[in-house]
């Protein structure tokens, strides 16, 4: 049995500050909620300050490593040498790829190009072309906290078409992330994504999402894409998760790379892009950890 918190307690959250003055009316609001039916999150899943601290500290050790792959990456480049950067950066800096071993991944980043979804393994044997469009997912642990944000790179001379590709998606990850606030639901986010994407002839891919993060790489909730308004989880301030809609030029059926287990591509070859972002849920809106 837990014992039930005082007014005069100092808040479950850490702050120091008293419950009453703290998360008290928050609370009071997640149980009026949860009664009525919806979806709140569990307490767990609401970060204490200090953990925001870890996280931020975390994030800025992904940007880091995000903008030095946005400096050298180029034509030539290996995506065995992305991996090498990935690794080498995020050591210096105190932390450890989160990916590498995460459920037997080989490496230290997903490196996604063209037709690739997500989830495409570094090689030596792998260089860059003119042309193509390349995903870096970049994630991070540092004192045990967890950070995860992607970018789209557009190599030398892209094609219009994919280039459209790339900042459509682009606009979408911005317009769920509008969509961030207290009190809001998690479906807001995927209802404006999907509704761009189709809007421009796009597919959503279904079976892949975002997810909660903070103290493991992947929590809840599951974040997808293809949602309607009004629909799941409540945001509430606290809440820490990743938007990142994988979206395809043509159908969004998919298919994973028999030999590695890992790859994801697209069932027609068609061209796939992807941004991901780590946002907070705060007081009044949102705060962006990860980009
Ligand atoms: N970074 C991916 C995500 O956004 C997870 C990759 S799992 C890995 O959730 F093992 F492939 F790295
Ligand atoms: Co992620």
């Amino acid at each position: 049995m837990e014992k039930k918190l005082g007014r005069n307690d100092p808040c479950w959250c850490g702050s120091g500050k008293k419950y009453k003055i703290c998360h008290e009316s928050q609370d009071e609001k997640m149980a009026r909620l949860e009664s009525q039916g919806y979806l709140v999150p569990p307490r767990k899943l609401l970060k204490t300050p200090e953990q925001i601290e870890g996280m931020k500290k975390s994030s800025e050790i992904n940007v880091k490593v995000l903008d030095y792959v946005q400096e050298h990456i180029k034509a030539g480049i290996t995506t065995e040498e992305i991996d090498q950067w990935v690794y080498q950066i995020t050591t210096e800096a105190g932390g450890i790829p989160a990916p590498l071993n995460y459920d037997g991944f080989p490496k230290s980043v997903c490196t996604s190009i063209n037709n690739e979804v997500c989830h495409g393994i570094p090689s030596k044997n792998v260089a860059l072309q003119d042309g193509d469009i390349i995903n870096v997912d970049v994630s991070t642990i540092y004192h045990g906290y967890f950070s995860d944000s992607s970018r789209m790179f557009c190599i030398g001379n892209v094609s219009p078409e994919k280039r459209k590709l790339v900042d459509v998606v682009k606009e979408c990850v911005e317009l769920g992330l509008e969509q961030v606030k207290p009190w809001g639901f998690l479906g807001d986010i995927g209802a404006v994504i999907c509704e761009h994407a189709r809007e421009n002839g796009y597919s959503v891919v279904e079976e892949i999402g975002g997810h909660g993060i903070g103290l493991e790489f992947h929590e809840d909730p599951w974040v997808g894409y293809v949602t309607e308004k009004g629909t799941g989880m409540v945001l509430v301030p606290g809440m820490v998760f990743t938007i990142e809609p994988m979206i395809n030029a043509g159908t969004n059926e998919i298919y994973e790379d028999e030999e590695n287990g890992w790859t994801i591509y697209t069932e027609d070859d068609s061209m796939s892009a992807q941004w991901e972002i780590m946002v907070l849920v705060t007081e009044t809106g949102y705060e962006v950890l990860a980009w």
